[in-house]
């Protein structure tokens, strides 16, 4: 376990291959229910490269019309699949906080996806951490402070870490700056999955 800096977490290998792969195993049944989707940036409409999902009472998605939390998958409109079990349980394990998530971003990257800088922002509660998961291919994480223009400082991000983004560094800058081409022996088509479970709400 290592403190990258006050509240942001980095558990390397916190769970094994058998664990990867039945954790790879839940997503896909979510998946089959709740298909991945091409979120569009606020405004311009421009796709993002990641494709998305979500499970939980709350989803997590991103339009012209902007970003928001929503109960229900953007084109089947069914309700999100609940979250996994064992999900459920590593919030338990490392997230510091009484009350469960109430929604699991499911973020799909192909080889020659990315992600910008961005801060998590759209909870209530930001007393409770985001808690993320890694699986599949190696990836290029870069995070910095609160305010896009601190220094950041990036680290390689491997199938089975866990990244909790928490307490004082609730609000930091991160995102993807690539992947690492054939380091997946978990995602196939050498893909990134990163999963982030979110608390929305300090009450019911
Ligand atoms: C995110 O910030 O939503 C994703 C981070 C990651 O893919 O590791
Ligand atoms: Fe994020």
């Amino acid at each position: 376990m290592i403190a990258l800096a006050p509240g942001l977490i980095w558990r390397p290998a916190y769970f094994s291959r058998e664990e990867q792969q039945a954790l790879l195993d839940d997503i896909r049944a979510v998946l089959r229910t709740a298909p991945l989707f091409t979120p569009a940036m606020p405004r311009t409409g421009k796709p993002f490269s990641v494709r998305m999902s979500n499970c939980g009472p709350l989803g997590w998605v991103s339009d012209r019309d902007g970003y928001r939390y929503q109960s229900r998958h953007p084109q089947t409109g069914a309700p999100w699949p609940a979250i996994p079990q064992r999900l459920l349980d590593l919030w338990a394990a490392v997230a510091g906080y009484e009350r469960p998530p109430q929604a699991c971003l499911v973020n799909y990257y192909h080889p020659a996806a990315r992600m910008g800088l961005h801060v998590d922002g759209d909870e209530q509660e930001l007393r409770a951490p985001v808690v993320s998961v890694s699986l599949g291919a190696t990836c290029l994480f870069r995070y910095g402070g609160a305010r896009r223009a601190d220094p950041t400082r990036s680290l390689k991000l491997q199938s089975g870490d866990v990244i909790v983004i928490g307490g004082a560094s609730r609000l930091v800058y991160h995102g993807v700056d690539r992947l690492y081409p054939a380091t997946s022996t978990l995602v196939a088509g050498d893909g990134r999955v990163n999963l982030t479970l979110r608390r929305i709400s300090s009450g019911d």
